[in-house]
């Protein structure tokens, strides 16, 4: 048996060692979120969060992974409420394949840096492709994000 720590709780899964991440997630966790894309580690649509860093699930083994913390996209809103917000309001996703990976990737940048700049926000991001060219959406997202987290903690007078 494998334990993982996943969006704060504990599963038990008996899965081989070498299984990818992505695999046990969406077939024996049940969180399909993160999507199989290329399978190489160069598209980004099946990244997660290990612990608080950007990971390509669909090739790291579940048993580098059995005693860190996961975030997957499920998990981002007890995270931080403002990026599924800021998505929807400016109608990011278009395919929407790409986009859990996006999302989990904004995460990243956030909590590491809460006022990031256009350039800040491309190189943190360019591990994701969007095949719909939905890049300039995401960047505008990803500051409206930034902006409603600032105005929040102004208005806890943090
Ligand atoms: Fe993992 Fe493309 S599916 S990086
Ligand atoms: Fe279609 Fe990104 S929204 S691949």
């Amino acid at each position: 048996m494998i334990h993982l720590n996943i969006n704060g709780k504990i599963h038990e899964v008996d899965v081989p060692p070498e299984m990818p991440i992505l695999w046990v997630l969406r077939d024996f966790i049940g969180l399909t979120g993160a999507k199989f894309g290329c399978g190489l580690g160069v598209c980004g649509s099946c990244t997660v969060l290990l612990n608080g860093s950007p990971i390509r699930s669909c090739i790291t083994p579940v048993s580098l992974v059995k005693d860190s913390e996961l975030i997957t996209v499920e998990g981002v809103e007890s995270e931080n409420t403002n990026i599924q917000k800021a998505w929807e309001e400016l109608n990011v996703p278009q395919c929407g394949f790409c986009q859990p990976g996006q999302v989990v990737s904004a995460l990243a940048l956030l909590k590491k840096n809460p006022k990031p700049s256009d350039k800040d926000i491309d190189t943190a991001m360019s591990g994701n492709i969007c095949r719909c060219g939905t890049y300039v959406r995401i960047r505008k997202a990803i500051h409206l994000a930034a902006e409603m987290g600032e105005e929040s903690s102004k208005s806890e007078g943090i």
